[in-house]
């Protein structure tokens, strides 16, 4: 009740003090976190569970154990990131797991505790690839919907936040797009799904939790949300992206023409799944001694490498040989939704895909957050921190959340304490634009975009591939583009034309490197090559605008 209260006072309210875009694992760490005193709106896409946060399976890793070390976390994180992490924040960001894992037990999130009552100490670690220990804290094979759960309770119950559900954020509105001599952050122009009205909300600090961009592709374990909208918004506001040609593809996707995104958890592997040829053989040791617990890359090339070899629609991933109680007690989703299919694990082995997964690159953002932009943050999978490098170590994203949602609530509470005057901002402009008369266009230029970034950026490039990418993405950038302009938008619009930038952006960087080096691997250069830059920075153009051709220009 109380919550509904709040939202209808939300129709009314224009301003807030903070706008955190997101509401997974980040924007909730944010919007926790922020003092009380702070007016805060969180948006999502759908409902407050929408995004990657509520289908983590795994969980978050942190060095609890007593033979386990911060020292050997970052090292298997340097490791799996084929050195272009950032070594400093990687250590920032181990040293802080234990106080993030403290943090989600005082919110109550109920983790798998090796026997019931007892503390942080106690819980339960599970092994997952590229970790030389059991490092991962877990609520069974459900930790982001226990989290998620936990966490978007607590913020319904906070009278300082307005959650603001359906809500697409279309563009943050910066001093430079308005044509001002400074560029800081001052709001976003947000689209009311459930009215089609595009309202106008006022901040002073605004926080891109966006999460990834994993729908760029044809086959993915995330939710539709993952459509990189916090990657192109803060890119057309004028700020640096870097890395993005690092997409990790995960080894074990459920293959099944019924559940096309459902992951089969890392931990599977970590309590000793094999991974099978058709015809029941092994395979990994042939190309790694870590065999299936070694970094994600090597594992879904391996596999990628013997479907195409074989001609193979799938591989198997089989843990049957385990006792069933184990499985039923560590896996009780994964078992559930397979036995729905038709499937038991605890008798067969499962068929596997490798599949679109997680956005290593991003929105350049420091220790705090902050982007390019003043007044602009990016937190969570939308950004880069340095962490991951080229490759992801499993289960360091939701840590990364946790500690950069930490830093970004501190560095707005102390900004905060400064009032910074806003401008008078234009409402949306809609006075050029029509009803589509074509809305077939977009849902085609969907498909056709995934599809190519599937066959053309996917796990294994050419130079050719990647030309072929860019110039399909280029024209239909600019059909979506021609689009945008004349019609009124719509949810699927406004992702498209993002999908659309965070394709152009990924051939971009994918191109600039010209090595094979973690998740990018090319065969036109196999090789490492330490000539190479280390990041793949790309550098907006001065952003337009928004008058300069109508209120919502590209940039
Ligand atoms: P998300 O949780 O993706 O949330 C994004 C939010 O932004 C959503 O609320 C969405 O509605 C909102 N949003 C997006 N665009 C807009 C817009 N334009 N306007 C308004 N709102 C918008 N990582 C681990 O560390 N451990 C794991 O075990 C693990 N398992 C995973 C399993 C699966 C199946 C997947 C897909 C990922 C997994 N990951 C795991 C990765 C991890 O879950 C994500 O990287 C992390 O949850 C990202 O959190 P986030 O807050 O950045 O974004
Ligand atoms: C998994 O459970 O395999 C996912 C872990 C991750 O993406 O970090």
């Amino acid at each position: 009740m109380a919550r509904h209260k709040r939202k209808q006072m939300a129709e009314h309210r224009t301003g807030y003090d903070v706008l955190v875009i997101g509401s997974g694992l980040a924007g909730l760490t944010v919007a926790l976190q922020l003092p009380e005193h702070l007016h805060v709106a969180v948006l999502s896409k759908g409902t407050l569970t929408e995004g990657a946060t509520p289908y983590a399976q795994g969980g978050v890793s942190a060095a609890l154990d007593a033979a386990d070390s911060v020292e050997a976390h970052v090292r298997d994180t340097l490791e799996a990131g084929a050195g272009l992490n950032d070594e400093p924040i990687t250590r920032f960001v181990a040293e802080r797991a234990r106080e993030a894992i403290e943090w989600l037990v005082d919110q109550e999130v109920p983790f798998s505790r090796i026997a019931p009552g007892e503390g942080t100490e106690g819980l339960h670690l599970h092994q997952e690839g590229g970790h030389s220990h059991r490092r991962v804290v877990h609520a069974e094979d459900a930790t982001g919907a226990a989290i998620s759960r936990s966490l978007s309770s607590l913020v319904a119950e906070r009278g300082n936040i307005d959650l603001l559900e359906s809500r697409y954020a279309v563009d943050v509105i910066t001093g430079a797009r308005l044509g001002r001599g400074e560029n800081r952050c001052y709001g976003a122009y947000v689209l009311n799904d459930s009215t089609g009205r595009v309202e106008l909300l006022r901040a002073p600090h605004v926080v891109l939790a966006c999460g990834g961009a994993s729908k760029v592709y044809l086959y993915s374990t995330s939710p539709y949300a993952a459509t990189g909208d916090g990657i192109a918004m803060a890119w057309r506001a004028g700020c640096r992206v870097a890395n993005m040609e690092f997409n990790q593809f995960h080894p074990t996707c459920l293959y099944h023409p019924e559940e096309r995104s459902f992951l089969i958890s890392e931990a599977v592997r970590g309590e000793g799944g094999k991974l099978l040829l058709p015809d029941g053989t092994p395979f990994m040791y042939r190309f790694d001694e870590r065999e299936e617990l070694a970094p994600r890359d090597v594992v879904a090339r391996a596999i990628d490498h013997e479907m195409k070899r074989l001609g193979a629609e799938c591989l198997y991933l089989d843990i049957s040989h385990r006792p069933a109680e184990l499985i039923e007690e560590r896996f009780p989703t994964i078992l559930r939704r397979c036995l729905e299919l038709g499937i038991d694990m605890r008798k067969e082995p499962l068929p596997v895909v490798p599949a679109a997964h997680y956005t290593c690159g991003g929105v350049i953002a420091d220790r705090a957050g902050r982007t390019d932009v003043p007044g602009l943050y990016a937190v969570g999978e939308t950004a880069c921190s340095g962490l991951h490098g080229a490759n992801r170590l499993a289960s360091n994203s939701l840590l990364e959340c946790l500690v950069f949602g930490a830093e970004t609530a501190r560095d707005i509470s102390a900004a905060a304490a400064e009032s910074i005057p806003i401008p008078t901002l234009p409402p949306w402009d809609e006075s050029r634009v029509t009803d589509s008369d074509e809305q077939v266009v977009v849902s085609h230029n969907w498909s056709e975009l995934r599809r190519a970034m599937w066959n053309y950026v996917g796990i294994v490039r050419t130079d050719r591939r990647l030309e072929r990418a860019a110039r399909r993405i280029d024209l239909l950038s600019r059909e979506i583009h021609e689009y945008y302009s004349n019609f009124r938008i719509s949810g699927d619009l406004v992702e498209l034309r993002n999908l659309i930038r965070v394709a152009d952006l990924t051939v971009r960087c994918a191109s600039l490197r010209r090595e094979s080096r973690g998740l990018h691997y090319t065969l036109d250069f196999p090789e490492r090559d330490a000539r190479q830059a280390r990041w793949t920075i790309l550098v907006p153009a001065k952003p337009r605008p928004f008058g300069q051709l109508r209120a919502r220009s590209d940039g």
